[in-house]
């Protein structure tokens, strides 16, 4: 039976309380079944590090490593799983693309709804005079035009950067069409996949990405610390440095880097036991879960149902970004005359309903969506979650709305 994100409850204060979870896109929880198993099997009966030993517990280890590999890259379209290259988290996968792939002189285009995993590194490079940088601006209703990003691209272009679902506003860009614009003038795109892998298809070559940055722990459904930068098929590897350089395992006689798959990106022991849950959760996501499209079409459902729900129930209710078109569970709002942040307190507190306030990591996206500074209430609906959660979130902000003080 699938966990609910209700009755699971959560440890506060040394008490157990009931929660509604609707923070899947900071991370999700609770996770599929078989995760936590899969992670104690390895701690208890594994406890190995891979690649690093010939006995059989090692070998045992580069097996689990091996299931998480395989299992990003059936996700994401790609044949070989050497090409998945695993990290802590998509931040890390997004700063192995960029700082691996630019050089001196480069131009990047990006959108004005990346996320600071993207947006800092890019001017952290800008401002020291390494590469010029395009940002694209994204409409009020959370869309980037194809076209925009193609005419931003010149004869310097190193790189073009999109995120595929915005954290703030739940709009999905049709990465594909970038993707071959892309592709037309030779440029390799690096897509921001952190909100999207496990809720919206993957398919890197026939979308036309050239470098895809996923989070294990957020749709992919697995634990905090696990991330992958998945190189497309058609990708060559040689254009890209490694971000660190050091012990994997392989060619200990040489004091060189090793050149080959996945090696080369991987210096340093990896999160197994991370890994044996990220392995079993997209296990699920693939199977019982129903795969990506299904789990994507029931959040933005939910989605959907919170806001018809809302805007009929809670006075002052306003919707951020996009009613409709391609959209992931995420959502961002505000109700009049309440601060975001004292709302997303009181929903805690008094109504065990998390969600997330403030600008979510992507202050250029508020900007485009006009929320910037104060930002938005943000719930983000995932696999776990029901019609009857939506229904407690929005007779809680109700309940909030009717007890405020008088002005
Ligand atoms: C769009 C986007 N990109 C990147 C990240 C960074 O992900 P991680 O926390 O796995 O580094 C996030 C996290 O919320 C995100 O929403």
């Amino acid at each position: 039976m699938a966990p609910s994100s209700r009755s699971a409850g959560s440890e506060r204060a040394g008490a157990r309380r009931e929660v509604v979870y609707l923070d899947n896109a900071a991370t999700s929880w609770p996770k599929p079944p078989g995760v936590v198993a899969a992670m104690v099997h390895y701690l208890e009966a594994v406890g190995a590090n891979p690649g690093r030993s010939g006995h059989h517990r090692s070998a045992e280890a580069g097996r689990i490593v091996l299931a998480a590999r395989r299992a990003v890259a059936a996700l994401c379209g790609v044949q070989s799983p050497m090409r998945v290259l695993l990290g802590p988290n998509a931040t890390w996968a997004l700063n192995q693309a960029i700082a691996g792939l630019l050089q001196d002189g480069d131009h990047v285009v990006t959108t004005s709804f990346e996320h600071n995993s993207v947006l800092r590194p890019l001017t952290a490079l800008a401002g020291a005079g390494t590469i010029t940088l395009t940002v694209v601006p994204g409409s009020a209703d959370g869309r980037v035009d194809p076209d925009a990003v193609a005419a931003a691209i010149t004869a310097r272009t190193a790189l073009v950067v999109v995120n595929h679902a915005s954290n703030v506003c739940g709009a999905v860009q049709p990465v594909a069409e970038i993707g071959h614009r892309c592709r037309e003038r030779a440029v390799p795109l690096l897509v921001d996949a952190a909100q999207s892998a496990g809720a919206v298809p993957l398919d890197l070559t026939r979308q036309g990405i050239a470098l895809c940055a996923v989070a294990g722990h957020k749709g992919l459904l697995g634990p905090t610390g696990t991330g992958a930068l998945v190189l497309a098929d058609d990708f060559e590897p040689d254009r890209l440095r490694p971000l660190l350089l050091g012990g994997t395992g392989s060619r200990s006689d040489s004091l060189e880097q090793p050149a080959v798959l996945p090696d080369r990106f991987e210096s340093g022991t990896l999160n197994v036991a991370g890994l044996a849950g990220l392995a079993a959760s997209v296990e699920w996501l693939l199977g019982e879960g129903g795969g990506p499209e299904a789990i994507g079409r029931r959040e933005a459902g939910l989605r959907a149902e919170f806001v018809a729900l809302a805007e009929a129930t809670v006075p002052g209710f306003q919707l951020v970004g996009p009613r409709g078109g391609d959209l992931t569970g995420v959502v961002s709002f505000r109700v009049a005359g309440q601060s975001v942040s004292d709302l997303a307190q009181r929903l805690d507190d008094e109504h065990g309903v998390l969600g997330r306030s403030g600008l979510h990591c992507a202050p250029a996206a508020h900007r485009a969506l006009g929320t910037f500074p104060a930002g938005t209430l943000r719930f983000a609906f995932g696999a776990f979650n029901t019609g009857e959660q939506v229904e407690a979130a929005v007779a809680a902000l109700a309940a909030i709305g009717e007890r405020r003080p008088s002005p």
